[in-house]
């Protein structure tokens, strides 16, 4: 512990809570190892949930890269679609790193604790509840979330996933946000109503399901969720810097931070934080050489489980992982834009190892500004 200086400004853009932050002077935070029910986890940095994100191969690199747990993207609890390809490649957990948690979505209780059962049958140790997702092609009923506008429902919904759950000693968990609009944030009520009824973490994205991605995250209705609860709370949103990290874990008392859009491209976020909280000392950015192994390593892994055929799944899905990885690098985004041509993954393969060594020629390290200037939104619509 030790190490320099903690600046007192605080290093994310102003908010309430910012203001309302206190001053570091004092030594840096260190985050606690943790446990969800009967599972310890090796840290409290999590991966969030990220539909068309977080599949298996991303949450893979993520753990090896700090994270001490990644929920995989939501599988909806429609039996009519569990076979389907989509569904199938979700439910895969082939050589994953345990715990394995899978995060369900649906509007129905007696479904939703049938698909905790399904998904404890592939391999599920730990059930997530996506309270708020429902996008409309997944649930088939209403046009965008609202279990957190219908608290019974929502809890009729824990009951039923809990009562699955736990003869089979799995611990259940809730990802919601801190309430469905500005005059109704009632996820401290919904928190406590869910710690009742056997929940054994829940994680809190700091913004209304009106909101979208709007505006910036509060952490107010985070703290007060922990205030209010027993069991562990996580916090999320906008967290995309060490400093960050710390304020936020320092703000709401969280016992554990996840992070989602700040580790696309970025995965070695989660150690970059890891080592902040430890030692209050930055680590240098990656080098460019590691930085292109690691992605290369993603590659196959992610063909691997999409498929090598040509125009296929595997090569398309790859392209938003190579953008994100290179679109703050110097020369990134023309890149991207011819990568984005290539229809094979061996010329995707060949076209990110020839750029990374170009670049490595250049730059030792990944030139300082590889940070990512833009969050991803484009499935604002769609989710918590
Ligand atoms: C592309 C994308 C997909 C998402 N998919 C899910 C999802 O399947 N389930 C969920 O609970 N939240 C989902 N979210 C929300 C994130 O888990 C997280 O709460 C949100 O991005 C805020 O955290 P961040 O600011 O660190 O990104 C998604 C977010 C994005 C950007």
């Amino acid at each position: 512990m030790g190490g320099e200086t903690i600046p007192k400004t605080q290093a994310f853009a102003p908010n309430r809570a910012a203001i309302l932050l206190p001053p570091f002077s004092a030594a840096p935070a260190r985050h606690h190892a943790m446990q969800i029910g009967h599972i310890p986890l090796p840290n409290g940095l999590f991966a969030a949930p990220m539909a068309g994100v977080t599949d298996r191969p991303f949450r893979q690199l993520c753990k090896r890269l700090g994270a001490g747990y990644a929920v995989s993207e939501m599988v909806t609890s429609r039996k009519d679609l569990w076979k389907s390809l989509k569904t199938s490649r979700r439910a895969n957990h082939d050589g994953e790193v345990a715990p394995i948690a899978v995060q369900i979505a649906g509007t129905d209780a007696q479904m939703m604790g049938e698909a905790a059962a399904y998904n404890i049958d592939r391999g599920a140790q730990i059930i997530d509840i996506n309270m708020g997702c429902p996008a409309k092609k997944v649930c088939n009923k209403w046009a965008g979330s609202a279990l957190m506008q219908d608290e019974p429902l929502a809890l009729a919904i824990i009951e039923a996933v809990v009562a699955a759950c736990a003869p089979r000693r799995v611990p259940v968990t809730l990802k919601m946000r801190t309430g469905w609009c500005e005059a109704e944030r009632n996820a401290v009520r919904i928190a406590r109503a869910a710690e009742g009824a056997g929940i054994a973490m829940v994680a809190v994205h700091g913004r209304t399901r009106e909101q979208g991605y709007k505006g910036v995250a509060e952490y107010d209705t985070v703290s007060a969720v922990k205030a209010a609860l027993s069991i562990p709370v996580v916090a999320n949103g906008d967290i995309d810097t060490p400093e960050k990290a710390r304020d936020v874990l320092a703000l709401t008392g969280a016992d554990a931070i996840m992070i989602g859009r700040a580790a696309q491209g970025r995965p070695w976020i989660f150690r970059e934080i890891r080592h902040f909280l430890e030692t209050g000392q930055h680590l240098p950015a990656p080098e460019v050489v590691q930085a292109k192994s690691w992605l290369l390593e993603h590659l196959h892994d992610h063909y691997g489980l999409y498929g090598w055929d040509d125009d296929g799944a595997g090569v398309r899905s790859a392209r938003k992982h190579i953008g994100w990885a290179v679109r703050a690098l110097p020369g990134g985004e023309a890149f991207r834009a011819r990568m984005n041509l290539l229809e094979s993954c061996e010329m995707q393969v060949r076209a990110v190892t020839d750029w990374f060594d170009e670049l490595a020629d250049k730059h030792r390290r990944l030139p300082r500004s590889a940070v990512p200037e833009a969050q991803d939104t484009e499935q604002e619509e769609a989710f918590a």
